[in-house]
This record gives C-alpha cells, structure tokens and sequence, in this order.
C-alpha cells in the first residue's frame, strides 16, 4: 500500500494554486443528474472521490468524460439504477445524490453513504426534509429506497444547518411544485456555489448563503457550464502548513473572502499575511504563537475540516491551546498519531488541550481519514527527521495531488 515519506525540518519556500473545491464539486455534480444533455464543469478536482461520484453517476445512465480538470457529463438519457456499493458506500456525499434522482426521475435507492470515521454521520435530517417535500422513503437493510413523482414545495425548518441537508433539499426542490422556503439552512460557500450552478440551469432561488433560502419550482432545467470555485479548505491546510513549518509561501487563487476565521487564528499565532487579489503571501518570523482557544461551528465559524490541520500546527506552537469540535463526535483521529511524533496533547470529551512543544520527531504514522491525514502532512512537514504516512488514499479524497503540491512548496517528499 503507498505512504507518503516525508523529510521535515526545512523551512518552506514556494508557490502553489489552489485547487478547484471539493465540496462543491460534489453536489453539483449530482445537479448535473437534472440536466437534460451536456454539463461542462471547469476546475473540477481530480480527486477520487470525483471519480466515484462520476462511476455512480454512470450507474444512473450518465455518460462522463474527464479532460483533466474539465469533466463532461451526458445525462440525456438517465434510468434508475443502482448506484454501485463499493462507490456509493465509502463517501458520505452520495446521499446528495437522493434530490437529484427524484427530482429528475422520481424515483431512487442508493446504498447508505460512507465516509471517514469522524463520526457516525446520520441522515435523518435528509429524509426528514425530504418526507415534507411529499417524498416516500424507506430504509432498508442495504440502503434507502426513495420514490417522490411530484414534489411539492414546503416550509421546511431543519434543526442544524446540515450542509448535505441543505444541498439535499436545494437538488429537489428546484423541480418542485410550488415554492420551498428552508430555514436554518447551512450558509457554507459550497451551498452558495451550488445555488449558482443551478441558477445557470434555469433554477430559481433567492438567499443562498444566507439562513433562509427560498426555491420556486421549474419544470424544466437546461444545459450549462461551469468553474468551480477554489477550495478554502486545501488553501487553509497550506496556509496551516506554512504556520507550522516556517518559511514563506505564495498561494494562488485562494478564495479569500471565505477564509476569515482562519485568517484570524493565523494571525492571532503571528503569522504575516499579505493579500494581493486572490493571491496570498503568508510567512511566520520564528515560532508561532500558541494560547488558541477556537470552537469549531458551522460557517462563517471556525470550519470542522480545518480542525485538525490547526491541530497539527499547534504541536509546535509556543504556549497551550484548546479546540473545541462541536460539529463532530470523533474528529480528534490525528491527536494519538501526532503524540507518536512527539506532540503533547490531551483530549477530554470534545476538547482537545495542545501543549506546544519545540520540536517534533518524524516517525511512521497513519492515516485514518481525510483531513487528518492532511494534520499528518503538516507535522511530518515542520518536524525534524523522515516521517512515513500510510494510508494515503484517505488523503487523495480531497487533496487532488498533495505530493506536487507540497514539493511546490519546498517539502521534501516522495510517494513510496
Ligand atoms: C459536509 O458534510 C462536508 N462534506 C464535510 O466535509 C464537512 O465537515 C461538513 O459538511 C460540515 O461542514 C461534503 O460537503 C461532501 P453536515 P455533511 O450534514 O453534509 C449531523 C471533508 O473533510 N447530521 O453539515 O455530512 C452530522 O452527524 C468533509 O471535506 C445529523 O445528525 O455535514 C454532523 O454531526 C468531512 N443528521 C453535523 O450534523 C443528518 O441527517 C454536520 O453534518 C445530517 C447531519
């Protein structure tokens, strides 16, 4: 199985592009279910959980086409099907599929989503929102059949603003009868982005990105293309990096404006940061400073996924934390793998308490999801030594190519 082995000390030097966002590719590439031909998608990632959501897609009667980050999909001529298990069942954003499939065909089953293990990751919020839209659902033992033939627009109030949700509601009510007014609905920039894409389909809604958003039902949507905006997660691991690591970097395309809690933190551990554009220049004159006390919260706050690459940056910072994870039951995975490198951390209950050391050590350590494999990259990065990180799959779900990236950088790694 590949690890990545990295050989940490350096400080970084470097520049490098963000790539196109992953939690906004996914959605919108389940939007594109609802098209009656062609949608063209720029600057999607090519990450592997694109690739499963393109082979479910296939499963429903799509054709796609992947021109590095362009990827076309043809979903004139779509059939229920069954999205393949070993797909649908390891990422949770197959659940997003559901508005899609019974708004265009009325009619779904779709394995139960899978995921990182950070924590159990329910979906009664969706099929509770949904049930108010007029859908029938059922869960069976191996996934949940769905049938709506008509939708009707509803007030729907969801209890947390869940991103998937949010985005499941959004997908089915675009083809509802009536009107749909959500609220409570997640603000995130993916929901922001995805309302976009469907507005260039011919949907029609109003407050996206707000808590309250508004659908009016069409009967027909119709064929488009689309950019995908930056990842403000990868651009916050990076910026995370160079906190931890030292140095100076130049990233590119970063989306800014969705990045201010972030920046405070950074700032608030004395990093400089300068902004020209959508290019940022970040460098950290000496060792950070630690006394952060953040509380992860759904957006503008403090993002979840972010959680654990800050994490790995406060090991080396001068001075304790404490985060608090408030989206998550189980998102602390990194703490015990970062303690093998030297770090100095406690968790109790949903805090975690850093203890900033001077120095960490490389070792060999694993990956056992996404974002903390990312935390991982971080401190094998900033540390003194050769780290090995296994299981690099989980990282290749959302970083397109953390290898070219972090040689863009100045990191010293290889693929083993
Ligand atoms: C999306 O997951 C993102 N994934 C996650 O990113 C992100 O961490 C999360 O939003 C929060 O921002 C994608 O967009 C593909 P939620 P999602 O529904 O939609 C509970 C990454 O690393 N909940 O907002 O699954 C849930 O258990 C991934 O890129 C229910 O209880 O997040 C969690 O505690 C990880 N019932 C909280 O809400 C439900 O029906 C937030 O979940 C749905 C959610």
């Amino acid at each position: 199985m590949d690890y990545l082995e990295i050989e940490g000390g350096s400080p970084l030097c470097g520049e490098v592009r963000i790539q196109g966002s992953k939690n906004a590719a996914l959605p919108i590439l389940s939007a594109a279910l609802q098209s009656p031909g062609v949608t063209v998608l720029e600057n999607c990632p090519a990450i592997t959980d694109a690739a499963s959501m393109l082979e479910i897609l296939e499963g429903y009667g799509c054709k796609t086409r992947r021109e590095g980050n362009r990827l076309i999909i043809d979903a004139g001529e779509v059939h229920p099907g069954r999205a393949p298990k070993d797909c649908a069942g390891v990422m949770r954003s197959s659940i997003m599929l559901l508005g899609s499939l019974l708004g265009r065909m009325g009619e779904a089953f779709l394995p139960y989503p899978g995921g990182c293990v950070i924590g159990k990751r329910p979906i009664d919020l969706h099929l509770e929102a949904l049930r108010q839209m007029g859908a029938r659902l059922w869960e069976e033992p191996e996934g949940v059949r769905a049938v709506c033939r008509r939708a009707k627009g509803a007030q729907i109030r969801l209890p947390f603003p869940s991103v998937g949700a949010t985005e499941n509601v959004i997908l089915l009510a675009v083809r509802a009868e009536g009107v749909t007014v959500l609220q409570n609905a997640a603000r995130e920039p993916e929901i922001e982005e995805l309302c976009r894409f469907l507005t260039g389909m011919g949907a029609r809604i109003e407050g996206a990105g707000t808590g309250t958003i508004r659908i009016r039902g069409v009967r027909e949507l119709h064929e488009t293309e689309y950019r995908i905006m930056p990842d403000r997660i990868v651009a916050g691991t990076y910026m995370l990096l160079a906190a931890a690591a030292g140095g100076k970097v130049v990233l590119t395309e970063v989306p800014l404006g969705q990045l201010t809690a972030v920046r405070q933190v950074l700032k608030a551990m004395g990093a400089r940061q300068e902004s020209r554009g959508d290019s940022l220049f970040l460098w950290c004159p000496g060792r950070c400073r630690g006394g952060v006390r953040i509380r992860t919260a759904p957006y503008p706050g403090f993002p979840t996924d972010l959680q654990s690459p800050l994490m790995a940056a406060l090991c080396l910072a001068d001075g304790e934390s404490v985060i608090d994870e408030q989206i998550f039951e189980a998102r602390f995975k990194a703490a015990k793998e970062l303690c093998r490198m030297g770090a100095d951390i406690r968790i109790r209950g949903s805090k975690a308490f850093i203890k900033g050391t001077e120095r960490l050590t490389g070792a060999r350590v694993e990956a056992e999801e996404l974002r903390g494999g990312a935390a991982l990259c971080i401190a094998a990065a900033a540390a003194e030594g050769t780290s090995r990180i296994l299981q690099y799959h989980y990282i290749a779900r959302g970083y397109e190519n953390i290898i070219r990236d972090l040689k863009a950088l100045g990191v010293m790694v290889q693929c083993r």
